[in-house]
Parts: structure tokens; C-alpha cells; sequence
């Protein structure tokens, strides 16, 4: 018998983008071969996101897409969000998948896959009460310059409209010292910038007798010999404190960006989220991260059309938007989600209205990046490149803020720039990024 082998399509954020990381290690090191194609693998596998209705959807659409080929012996697996909300639900949807297994099994994934190769038609991994962190020193990295790093996994707060504490289960800290274990090997290996990741990272509490808590785990991942840029995503508001702010400006390592998502400009529609903070306490805390002695770029998340939003409750979202003068923004229509509180208030409002206000907030935001990052044309910006484009002649790379910059090099620099940090000019600014030239 050949090799398996076996295809993964991933879904939604970049914890799933990290799980897939692990996964694919795991698997290698299970004997697997990975491949490009569902045709020419014997496992195909999606790592699924059920934050809103629509990518729920995708994950049943690739596997109808896919049924007619489960017959010719390949075998179908859903992971993440999805298989743990859906369960064996997803069974009686689509009767070729044999395996569905939620974030907090992967850690079984050689064994369900055993039994499956043994011959059981359908399994599963679906615990959720579990207190392990998927940890493995198999996982294999796309990008070999910035490394994923793990550092909390679920979520314990309950914002009415999320079904994250539903999927990824309730808040679990990774111990330091596995933290800084991995980071070390990171920089060792050449990484040169590390994102440390969760739900909510600024809920860090170290579980080792060290006892750290984020501020302390930042300090301490800045300082280790190699990085040059360390970021953190996310962390929610109520927990975000100016000691945060602190170590950014005193800490060079530390990246100039954060993300502050802030769902709605409205304490009305806020508390009916159940984020735990007014607007004014939100924009307390912008001020800090405003008045630090280096600039930080801000972003943040935004849903509109929650239930009960008026266009009143719209407008103060609009004119936060104004008040902060986002970076960048990430906003989405209110999706209502299953088990989630929000289902049971009254209020929803029809898509299209939700749509109305999707697109004139994006259109404001658009205005907004324009203008800002307009201020940047005619300074000298340091970019870690990441690919060259063949289609624009041009490289691409990402600043401290996390802008994305695209920009030429003069005749006669022929090396590849990749993973390199360079200096670039800037001579032109759209809303979503800048171009320039490579500076001498
Ligand atoms: N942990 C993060 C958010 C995770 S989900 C935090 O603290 O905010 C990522 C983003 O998806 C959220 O910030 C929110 O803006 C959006 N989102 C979550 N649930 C949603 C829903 N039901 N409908 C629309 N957008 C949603
Ligand atoms: Fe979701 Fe709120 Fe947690 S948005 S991930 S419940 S902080």
C-alpha cells in the first residue's frame, strides 16, 4: 500500500489557522503525506468556523461538492467550530463524513483516525470540558518568518451574540514555561516575529507556580534574544489595562498595533451584548493607547444590525469611527448563532437593512484609512517583506502596524528580499495600503 494521504481546507480565524498548523504535524508524523487537491487525497479534512452563518455554510457546500467521490474509498473529516456545534448532526447532513472533531479533541485525532483505518464507519471527538491545550512540537508552519504561538485557548465570557464559548470551550491558560520554550525554539530556528494568539488574551493567567500574568508573559517573549516583532490577538477591552500600554513603549519588540474590538458606538446596544464596558470606558482606554509615547495603530471588530440596533444606536457607532480614526476595521452583519442569547431578544431587523449599514459604515471607514494612511506618503517606513508579486513587479510585506506596504526595488537588486526587514519610501496611500520604493 502507498502513503495516505490527505487534504485540509481551513476555515475562519487565526486560531484556526494555527490549529491546521498542528494538525498537519500531527498528521506527518502519523505517516501522512499532505497534497494539494480533494481528487488526489484519501483524507480530506475541514477545519471549519461557525462565528457567522455564512461560513458555517461553506463547510456543506465543499462537502456536497465533494460527495460523489466519497464512494471511490476517501474519507471525509469536519474539525473545529462547526463539528463541535453540530455534533452528529453532522452525520445525518452529510452521511459520508466519518469523522467530526471539535479544537479541544485534536489531541485524539491519531486515535480516531486508527479506528477509522480499523474499519468504524463514523467517529468522534466532541469533549469540551477538558482542561489540555492542544500542544504539539509536531506542528508545521506556513510562514516561515512570523510564528503563531497559543497562549490561551477558549473563552468564558458571554457576549450574546458569540458562539466561540460554545465552540472552544471555556478558558484554559498555557503554562509560561511551554510558552517561552516555544518562542525560544522559534527565534532559534529564524523566526523573527511571533504573534501570540487567543480568544482573549489579556485573560492570561499563568497555571504554572510562576503565576504570570499577560503583561509579565509580553515582557518576557520581548526579551528573548532574535525577535523583532512580537503582536497579541485578541485582547477584549474590559480586561485591557494601561500596564499594556507600558510595556509597548518601553518595549521596541513590541509591535505599534492593537486590536481593540469594540462591536457597537452604542452603550445601549453594548449592554445588550453583554461586553461589560461603556463607551466611555472603551474610549478611556483608546486615550492611552492615543497618548503613548510612540504611535500604536488601532483596529478593531464591529457588528451592525444587532437586535434592537436603531439607527440611532447606528449613528454612535458611526461617529465612533470618527472619534477614533480607526487603522483598519473589521465589521460584519449580526449573524444570529445557535445557543447564543441574542436568538431570544427581539428586534432582529431584516438583511437588508443590516446590509444598508454594513455598507455605509464601510464606506465611512474606507474614508477614514484614506486619510490616514495618506499621512505616511513621504516617510521612510521599515517593512518585513513576505513574497515578491510576479503580476505588479512588486514585494509585499507588513509594517509594525501591520500595514500592508507594496513596493519596487531599484534595477540591480536581483536577492530575494523575503524575511528581510527593509526600509522602504513611501510614494503612494490607498485605504488598505501603502507603495513605495525600496529606500538606499
Ligand atoms: N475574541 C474576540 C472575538 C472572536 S469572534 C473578541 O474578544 O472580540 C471575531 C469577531 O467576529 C468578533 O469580534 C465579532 O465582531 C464577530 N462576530 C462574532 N459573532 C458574530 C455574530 N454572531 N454575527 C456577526 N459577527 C460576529
Ligand atoms: Fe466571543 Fe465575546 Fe469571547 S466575542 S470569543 S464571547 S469575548
Amino acid at each position: 500500500m502507498g502513503r495516505k494521504t490527505f487534504y485540509l481546507e481551513t476555515f475562519g480565524c487565526q486560531m484556526n489557522v494555527h490549529d491546521s498548523e498542528k494538525v498537519v504535524g500531527t498528521l506527518l508524523a502519523q505517516g501522512y503525506e499532505q497534497v494539494d487537491s480533494p481528487e488526489e487525497a484519501d483524507l480530506i479534512l475541514y477545519n471549519t468556523c461557525s462565528v457567522r452563518e455564512k461560513a458555517e455554510q461553506k463547510v456543506y457546500s465543499r462537502l456536497q461538492q465533494f460527495r460523489r467521490e466519497a464512494g471511490a474509498g476517501k474519507v471525509f473529516g469536519v474539525l473545529g467550530c462547526v463539528a463541535q456545534q453540530e455534533g452528529e448532526r453532522i452525520f445525518e447532513r452529510a452521511p459520508h463524513v466519518a469523522l467530526v472533531c471539535g479544537s479541544a479533541s485534536y489531541r485524539r485525532l491519531p486515535e480516531l483516525l486508527a479506528r477509522i483505518e480499523a474499519g468504524e464507519r463514523r467517529v468522534t471527538g466532541l469533549e469540551l470540558d477538558t482542561d489540555e491545550t492542544f500542544e504539539t512540537p509536531l506542528t508545521r508552519r506556513d510562514n516561515p518568518y512570523r510564528a503563531y504561538v497559543t497562549i490561551i485557548e477558549g473563552c468564558d465570557k458571554h457576549c450574546t451574540f458569540c458562539v466561540v464559548p460554545f465552540t472552544r470551550g471555556r478558558e484554559r491558560s498555557r503554562p509560561s514555561e511551554s510558552i517561552m520554550r516555544e518562542v525560544r525554539d522559534l527565534a532559534a530556528a529564524g523566526y523573527t516575529e511571533i504573534q501570540l494568539l487567543g480568544q482573549n488574551v489579556s485573560s492570561y493567567r499563568d497555571p504554572s507556580p510562576a503565576g504570570w500574568d499577560f503583561v509579565t508573559l509580553l515582557e518576557q517573549v520581548a526579551r528573548v534574544p532574535g525577535l523583532r516583532r512580537v503582536r497579541f490577538t485578541t485582547s477584549h477591552p474590559r480586561e485591557f489595562d494601561r500596564r499594556i500600554v507600558r510595556a509597548i513603549e518601553e518595549n521596541p519588540v513590541l509591535a505599534n498595533h492593537v486590536h481593540l474590538p469594540v462591536q457597537s458606538g452604542s452603550d445601549r446596544v453594548l449592554e445588550r451584548m453583554q461586553r461589560q464596558y461603556t463607551r466611555a470606558e472603551y474610549l478611556e482606554k483608546i486615550e492611552w493607547i492615543k497618548s503613548a509615547r510612540r504611535p500604536i495603530a488601532i483596529s478593531t471588530d464591529i457588528i451592525v444590525g444587532f437586535p434592537g440596533e436603531t439607527e440611532e444606536d447606528f449613528q454612535q457607532t458611526l461617529s465612533l469611527l470618527d472619534e477614533v480614526g480607526y487603522d483598519s476595521v473589521f465589521s460584519f452583519k449580526y449573524s444570529p448563532r445557535p445557543n447564543t442569547a441574542a436568538l431570544t431578544l427581539d428586534g432582529h431587523l431584516p438583511d437588508e437593512e443590516k446590509g444598508r449599514r454594513l455598507a455605509i459604515l464601510q464606506e465611512k471607514q474606507r474614508a477614514i484609512q484614506l486619510r490616514r494612511n495618506s499621512q505616511w506618503i513621504g516617510r521612510t517606513v521599515e517593512v518585513l517583506v513576505e513574497s515578491f508579486n510576479p503580476g505588479t513587479g512588486q514585494w509585499v510585506g507588513r509594517t509594525s502596524e501591520n500595514r500592508v506596504v507594496n513596493f519596487t526595488c531599484p534595477e540591480g537588486v536581483k536577492e530575494s528580499l523575503a524575511g528581510r526587514y527593509v526600509h522602504v519610501h513611501v510614494t503612494r496611500a490607498g485605504p488598505n495600503s501603502l507603495a513605495g520604493e525600496l529606500a538606499a
